[in-house]
């Protein structure tokens, strides 16, 4: 059998195995059409009755995974009183339900293929479209790469869903994808901003929704770029939400996005250290950022900075 025959079985007796059991030993509407099906068969293998319709109709009500149709058809065909056309008819519907099956079997292989190159399409596009950001503006060199390794981990310990890990990590690449639009006499300048350019500045999370909303591929990541500057007394932007009307994936990306722009030089300011930085996190916690999010936070910077000095190095290697 070759490798991706082997798979193919292997999968096929998994998601047999899984659907058996989840059917038949937690679903108490199941367990019952099972016992009612074993009484019809052993009606029929006794005589008392002459058709196997009912087993079907009843064999059908329990979405039955592709190991068992098989098996359930051979119960049926070899009943000694079928007649041979039934017999075959039978055997005609066992090969159909098993070539549909191992169609799904096959489809669910591409599907996960198809999975695979869709992310890696999605991250492809967000390190593009991040490059394109730190381009117009090389002092935050290497920025939106840390926002995304900080908060990658943040998310792992976090425990998230695969989705949302998903797109907290694509989120965070982008958080400031936005900046493009901002003109450069704001974005690049080197004092302090008047309250007109710090408006004009505050629309990066708009415009950044605006360009992530329109790929498809990257819709999910829309909180994460729209609402990384919100806090959670409510004084962020761009729409002042509170606590957790902020959405996980923003919250994450506002800690990890402080602190690295805390621990870089900017073109307006010198850099803080990792222990200021990590002091002005905390000090924060509860009113710019989600305290939650915050304890997870300090234990992923002890693992960082504390115990594994190489791990930090490595994460500010391209810092300035
Ligand atoms: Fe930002």
């Amino acid at each position: 059998m070759s490798k991706k025959e082997n798979n193919k079985a292997e999968v096929e007796n998994q998601s047999a195995k899984t659907n058996s059991k989840r059917s038949y030993e937690t679903d108490p509407t199941l367990k019952d059409i099972a016992s009612n099906l074993n009484d019809k068969f052993s009606s029929l293998r006794e005589g008392k009755e002459s058709s196997p319709v009912d087993c079907i109709n009843i064999f059908e009500k329990l979405h039955p995974p592709a190991g068992e149709i098989s098996s359930f058809a051979k119960q049926i065909g070899e009943l000694p009183e079928l007649k041979v056309d039934f017999k075959n008819s039978l055997n005609k519907i066992a090969s159909t339900f098993r070539n549909a099956f191992s169609n799904i079997t096959e489809y669910n292989e591409i599907n996960s293929q198809i999975k695979e190159l869709l992310i890696e399409n999605f991250f492809h596009t967000a390190r593009a479209l991040a490059i394109a950001v730190e381009a117009r503006d090389p002092y935050t060199g290497g920025h939106s790469d840390r926002v995304f390794q900080i908060a990658t981990e943040l998310g792992k310990r976090c425990n998230i869903s695969i989705t949302e890990q998903l797109y907290l990590e694509g989120g965070a690449l982008l958080h400031d994808v936005g900046k493009i639009a901002v003109r450069d006499g704001v974005l690049l300048k080197p004092g302090p901003l008047t309250d007109s350019e710090y408006k004009e500045m505050q629309l990066h999370t708009i415009f950044g929704s605006q360009i992530v909303k329109r790929m498809s591929c990257l819709h999910g990541c829309v909180d994460a770029v729209l609402l990384h500057h919100e806090r959670m007394d409510g004084y962020g932007y761009p729409h002042g939400l509170k606590g957790k009307e902020i959405p996980l994936i923003a919250r994450i990306t506002s800690v990890a996005d402080a602190y690295d722009a805390m621990t870089t030089n900017r073109i307006y300011r010198k850099a803080l250290s990792h222990e200021q930085a990590l002091e002005e996190i905390l000090r924060n916690s509860g009113t710019q950022f989600d305290p939650e999010i915050v304890k997870v936070f300090l234990i992923w910077w002890e693992d960082t900075f504390q115990k594994n000095p190489a791990k930090s190095k490595e994460l500010y290697k391209y810092s300035k």
